[in-house]
């Protein structure tokens, strides 16, 4: 596990009760955070080969506004200034037309920015994301 609710108690592994509900039921904001990294691969390649990116894909990303996570203690006005912040980087990628290349990469850098504070666990993977420059 990879994830920032590596806090969850091993404890009580093995010798769950009869009835009793386990404790790592992926969270709202987890099964969210997948699927937008599973989005922002694909509208990282689509960049890359110069075509159109669907827009479908950034649909569920203003989700990170209200997606329950794991941890509820993180929801205050920093993880909401993050949320913001990511939220302008996304607007400003869907209206660029020439420099797709850079405001992609902005975009996954307010990712970062937000995991360095909430959730370290996962920035090697986002950071994969990043359009190398060109040679
Ligand atoms: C405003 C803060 C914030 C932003 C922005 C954000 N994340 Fe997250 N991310 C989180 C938190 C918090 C979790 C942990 C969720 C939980 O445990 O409930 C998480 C979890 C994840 C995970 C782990 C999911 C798993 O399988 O456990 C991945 C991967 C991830 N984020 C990728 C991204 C990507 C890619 C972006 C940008 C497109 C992004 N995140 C933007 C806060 C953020």
């Amino acid at each position: 596990m990879m994830a920032c609710n590596s806090n969850v108690p091993k404890s009580n592994e093995g010798n769950l009760q009869i009835n009793q509900v386990p404790a790592n039921v992926d969270s709202e904001m987890t099964v969210l955070m997948r699927e937008m990294y599973y989005n922002f691969e694909i509208i990282k390649d689509s960049i890359v080969a110069g075509k159109t990116v669907d827009r479908i894909l950034f649909n569920d990303v203003r989700r990170t506004h209200w997606a329950s996570p794991t941890d509820s203690t993180i929801m205050g006005p920093a993880f909401e200034g993050m949320t913001v912040d990511f939220l302008d980087k996304v607007d400003s990628l869907l209206l660029e037309e020439v420099n797709k290349e850079m405001y992609f990469n902005l975009t996954v850098q307010a990712c970062l920015n937000c995991h360095q504070e909430f959730c370290p666990g996962p920035m090697g993977k986002i950071t994969k994301l990043l359009i190398k420059p060109k040679r």
